[in-house]
């Protein structure tokens, strides 16, 4: 039997299919694409390990961002209730606990994430006051050092803006994500585009080195491959960033999905989708390198890249007053879509599930996340390192490959094929059989390599 949106017709949708590429989109834009891409990317050789990034869109993350937009949208259902609604009879216990894991891994992953976007008000609202002194030079390690120890500053910036995202999230699909992903993300790539055109014809005459934005050094750095700094380890990298990126196993695509017209062609708007994201990271390394290579500085700078380095090089440019703000607000754009985009999943289960009314749903899930949010910068000031080094590995090393790893078997071992190939069936029989050969194989067999290989590297302290 063929399941088709059993709630449909009360359900809100998307405007139209610019509104769900928009908002896809702005979820799969996000820190992952600017913040966390060039700096793994500069410490894993370059253009090797875009190579290995583009194979793991294509090969895994591609596939699964489509099977989960087609459980969202055969279901009506966010993930809470998606995979019970599509289950054979029996086996619905467990994959209602799946279901409901992926919406507590974007429950998880925003209470963190928004730490982060906080970090970039900060700097936003020092650039606005015109504080520019503030990054140059050393000061600009210390200034960080010195927010990182302000729990105050950061417990505000955090609540701010996760009441915020909460309030956008009240207006529902159409007034209140679709609306401002159609605004936000159009700004963001203008930004963006700008940004890095201006990165690489600039004159950097106040830079240390400003010849090797002529002969493209930087260019180079991104699109030819270095092996040798290419590990093992770059390749599993890859593959966590590649999942990250497009949002994939978090619940995320499964309510995006739930919210989609029965007509529009998944294949085409995920391909979409996909396409915007790359372009995002490679514009964003487009960016950045430039601006470091310039000032003889190192581009595998970890996660301090954003945050210390380019703001002590703005702080040394012509006009470097406007550039900080720019680019402060481009990354808040970004991570404020996925911000929406990871609060939802909850919001949705709260309604699908509870019978919660939307503010209500937006309430709860703003208090809960505010409240454990908060949790991690208080536990983060007593040591330091803790929280992105083992929340964030736990959820993106651990959880969400294994999440991704149940949807792949859920979408070709458990649901009825009829299911998915009605859902795929604007694409032709050819293209349907290769993606379902990679969600029956390649990915489950992939992802368990990954996570056997993460565990092992856990056990001998890696
Ligand atoms: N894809 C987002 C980024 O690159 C992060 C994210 C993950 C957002 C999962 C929503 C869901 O930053």
């Amino acid at each position: 039997m063929v399941h088709i949106n059993p709630k449909s017709s009360t359900r809100e949708q998307w405007g139209d299919k610019l509104g769900f590429i928009m908002a896809t989109a702005g979820a799969a834009v996000g820190l992952g694409n600017i913040w966390r891409f060039p700096y793994i990317c500069g410490e894993n050789g370059g253009g090797a390990f875009i190579l290995a990034y583009l194979v793991c869109i294509a090969l895994i993350s591609g596939p699964i961002l489509i099977a989960e937009i087609i459980i969202g949208r055969a279901s009506g259902q966010g993930s809470g209730s998606a995979f019970i609604s599509l289950s054979p009879k029996g086996e619905s216990k467990l994959w209602r606990t799946v279901g409901v894991v992926g919406v507590l891994i974007s429950f998880l992953l925003v209470s963190y994430y928004s730490i982060v976007a906080g970090w970039t008000l900060e700097y936003l609202w020092q650039a606005l006051q015109g504080n520019l002194e503030m990054f140059s030079g050393d000061k600009s390690q210390s200034f960080f050092d010195e927010f990182m120890n302000s729990n105050p500053r950061q417990i505000f910036w955090h609540i701010f803006l996760t009441v915020m995202t909460a309030v956008i999230l009240l207006g529902g699909i159409n007034k209140g994500i679709e609306k401002l992903s159609k605004i936000l993300m159009p700004v963001l790539l203008i930004l963006l585009f700008s940004l890095a055109v201006f990165g690489v014809t600039v004159e950097w005459g106040a830079l240390e080195n400003p010849t090797s934005l002529l002969d493209l050094k930087s260019i180079q750095f991104l699109f030819v491959p270095d092996w040798s700094k290419f590990t093992m380890d770059s390749a599993f990298q890859a593959l966590g960033q590649a999942a990250f990126s497009l949002s994939i196993a978090v619940g995320t695509l499964i309510a995006y999905g739930s919210y989609l017209d029965r007509k529009e062609n998944i294949v085409n708007l995920g391909s979409m989708v996909i396409a915007m994201d790359t372009m995002v990271a490679l514009f964003a390394g487009v960016l950045i390198f430039p601006i470091v290579f310039a000032s003889g500085l190192n581009p595998s700078h970890g996660t301090g890249l954003i945050f210390v380095t380019l703001p002590n090089l703005f702080a040394q440019m012509p006009n470097g007053d406007i550039l900080v703000i720019l680019f402060y607000l481009l990354i808040f754009f970004a991570a404020l879509t996925s911000m929406i985009s990871l609060l939802e999943p909850g919001i949705t289960h709260l309604i699908d599930e509870m019978s919660s009314t939307r503010p209500k749903a937006c309430m709860y899930v703003a208090i809960a996340s505010s409240i454990l949010g908060v949790v991690w910068i208080l536990v983060g000031s007593l040591q330091q390192e803790f929280l992105f080094f083992n929340i964030d590995k736990v959820v993106s090393n651990f959880l969400i490959p294994l999440e991704a790893l149940a949807i792949s078997i859920f979408v070709s071992w458990v649901l009825d094929k009829a299911v998915s190939k009605d859902q795929l069936s604007d694409v032709g029989m050819k293209f349907y059989n290769v993606w379902y050969f990679m969600t029956k194989w390649l990915c489950p067999i992939a992802i368990l390599i990954i996570l056997v290989k993460g565990l092992i590297s856990q056990d001998m302290g890696g």
